[in-house]
Order: C-alpha cells, then structure tokens, then sequence
C-alpha cells in the first residue's frame, strides 16, 4: 500500500508494553509484544509517511526506515510522545501502557521475611498518554486502541469520546488467536459516526488497512 498524500506526513505510533518497576529486579507490565505497533509503523512508512516509533520493552527489530525510541515506562513513554506529537500529522496509540505505576519504588530488592504471609503495593495513576496528545494545541490526528475483553462497541465509544479521539480500534483482546502476542488480528474502527470492519489476518495486513483507512479519513 503506497499513497502520495503521505509524503512529508509525519507519523507518530506507540507500541508494546510498558513496564513500571517495583524494585531493581521486579516489574508489572502486561503481553503486549508489540507486534500490531511496529507492523503498522512499518505500514505507514511504507505508505509513504516519515515514521517515529516510540517503543516499550520488546523484542523486535526496527522496521526499516523507522526512527525508533526506546522507554520503558508510561512516564517515559508520556514524555516523548508529546515531544513527538506535537509537530505529527498523525498520532496512533497501539501501545499498552500501564493504567498504574508503583507508588514507591524501592532502592534495594524487597526482601522476603518469615512473618509476612501478604504483601501490599501501593499504585498510582499514569498519565493517559493518548487523551494528553489529543489536548495538544496542535493536535495530531489522533488514534487509540481499544483492548477489551467484553462489552467492546460501548467500551470503545466512550474511550473515543472521554479520550477526544478521532478514531478508535478495538479488538477483543478474549478470544484467542488475536490480540495480545498473537501473529494476528481484527479490528472494529469507529469514528463518531461511522464504523468499519478490518477482518481477521496477519497483523501486517491488518496495519496496511488500517493506515489505508486512516489516510482516507484525513481528507
Ligand atoms: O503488541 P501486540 O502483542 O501486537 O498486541 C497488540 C495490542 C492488543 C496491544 C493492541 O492491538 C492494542 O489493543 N493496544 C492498546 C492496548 C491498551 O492499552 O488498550 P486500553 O483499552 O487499555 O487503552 C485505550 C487506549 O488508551 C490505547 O490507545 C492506549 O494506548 C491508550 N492509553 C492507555 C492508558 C494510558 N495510561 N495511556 C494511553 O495512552
């Protein structure tokens, strides 16, 4: 998929998970492998746009032609995403960022003692990286994801409409053979008004159709 339009078109896509440290040797992330972020950051360049990928801990190679950001934390992730999304022409947020970080990371491993039989971690709110991109002055085109695992046309509608987004993929993220760390996918796009299916492939083929249709909505 190739599309004059694009060129000189900056794109902005997040991608894989985050992971929010509990002490030197210990983290809560999630399965994201990255695989939808980076194919469709491979897409858009392909398409003809110039790509930025801010990318989680994964392990992957960077597609070609892609300039790659390494973070790994939602803090981290946040602060170069606006960086990057101010002067974008469009933003996608295929990453899974964690919802909470750890409150108080400790300096040194938590040792375990003989008395504890439980343990708490207190967590903290991350910033919501895609509904900030969206309150940019600049405002790029804006695309969220949604995983869910139920009730996905209502849950992605209000993720568009509370994020400001101008469109929104959801996948179900519950079935298997797609989603999380899977080689497929399927998608349900919505905009305000309207909606369109991306049937279940290759994730490289799901992210072509998934900028063509981004592309197509820019005008
Ligand atoms: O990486 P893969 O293994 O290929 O799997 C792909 C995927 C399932 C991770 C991907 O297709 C996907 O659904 N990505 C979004 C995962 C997610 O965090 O969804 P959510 O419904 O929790 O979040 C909604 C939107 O807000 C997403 O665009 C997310 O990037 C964004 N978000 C969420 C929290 C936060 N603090 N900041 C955000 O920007």
């Amino acid at each position: 998929y190739q599309n004059d339009k694009l060129s000189g078109q900056h794109w902005v896509i997040t991608a894989g998970p985050t992971r929010e440290a509990i002490d030197p040797v210990r983290y809560i992330s999630n399965h994201s492998s990255g695989k939808m972020g980076f194919s469709l950051a491979q897409a858009a360049q392909q398409a003809g746009a110039n790509v930025t990928l801010i990318a989680g801990p994964v392990h992957l190679n960077t597609p070609q032609s892609v300039k790659r950001i390494d973070v790994e934390s939602a803090e981290q992730m946040h602060k170069q995403a606006l960086t990057y999304a101010n002067e974008a022409t469009v933003f996608i947020s295929c990453a899974a960022v964690a919802d909470y970080r750890v409150a108080q990371i400790a300096d040194h491993k938590i040792k375990k003692t003989d008395d504890n039989q439980e343990m708490q971690i207190k967590l903290v709110k991350n910033p919501d990286i895609v509904a900030d991109v969206a309150q940019l002055t600049n405002k790029p085109y804006t695309v969220g994801f949604a995983a869910e695992t139920q009730n996905i046309e209502q849950y992605a509608l209000d993720k568009l409409k509370r994020k400001n987004l101008d469109l929104i993929a959801a996948n179900n993220v519950a079935t298997s053979g797609q989603g999380f760390n899977s080689d497929n996918n399927a998608l349900t796009v919505y905009s305000t008004n309207n909606k369109f299916d991306i049937d279940l492939a290759d994730k490289s083929l799901v992210a072509q159709q998934l900028v063509a249709l981004i592309a197509e909505q820019l005008d």
